[in-house]
């Protein structure tokens, strides 16, 4: 039986580059104290990541005047919308804007409503955006844990137009979460993820991950 969703998964897990080095030091459980170096290092992961996936985007040919001559080049097609889940998405938010001068930005909020300790929902509340009819919709969300709280965005968002493709950028993905992903989101949805853990622990955080992206970012909540 043929599948009916999937999902194009780019995982740098295997290539050896600079990113290890970030990845590296937003895992260390001593060099993450360090929240600003923490924050800077998912916003370069979100760089990186930019760089691969602007090679999958739609080109232009454009004209450039230089002080010597014309030069013909490819530039990107501005049809972009960076969608950020908050609070944590917002570092690497910024890593994706720091490529993509001119992209529309949206946000939305989705958190772990608990019911048991171990057990909880997603709310999404907060919602932000442009139209997102024939645009091209990056969505960044740092930790791709159960992958819940990424459809019930989807879900939020495909609401407001026909969306033409979708990239997801993650700093760190466990398997669990890409198999959900990949059941909810449409065809041709590209996963741009720098490392893939294994596991999930009880309360739905990534085993080896890195903890608490939002409250290393930002500090602890109530
Ligand atoms: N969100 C996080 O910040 N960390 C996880 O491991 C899972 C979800």
């Amino acid at each position: 039986m043929s599948k009916k969703y999937i999902l194009e998964i780019h995982n740098f897990d295997n290539s050896n580059s600079i990113l290890n080095n970030f990845i590296t030091e937003i895992r260390d459980v001593n060099i993450q104290k360090d929240s600003m170096r923490f924050r800077r290092n998912i916003e370069r992961i979100g760089e990186i990541l930019s760089y691969e996936l602007s090679k999958k985007l739609e080109f232009l040919s454009h004209k450039t005047t230089t002080p010597l001559g014309i030069k013909n080049i490819n530039i990107i097609k501005n049809n972009l919308v960076l969608c950020s889940v908050l609070r944590a998405g917002l570092p690497l938010h910024q890593g994706v804007l720091n490529y993509f001068d001119s992209i529309e930005n949206a946000f939305i909020s989705a958190y772990r409503h608990h019911i048991t300790e171990d057990e909880f929902d997603i709310k999404v509340e907060y919602l932000a955006s442009p139209s997102l009819d024939n645009k091209i919709l990056i969505l960044a969300d740092p930790m791709l844990a159960t992958g819940s709280s990424l459809v019930a965005v989807y879900h939020a968002l495909e609401k407001l137009g026909n969306i033409k493709q979708i990239h997801i950028i993650s700093v760190i993905a466990a398997k669990e979460g890409i198999n959900y992903i990949e059941k909810h989101f449409p065809k041709n949805t590209n996963l741009w993820v720098a490392t893939v853990d294994k596991k999930l622990n009880s309360k739905g955080y990534i085993v080896p991950g890195l903890g608490d992206a939002g409250d290393l970012a930002f500090g602890t909540k109530i």
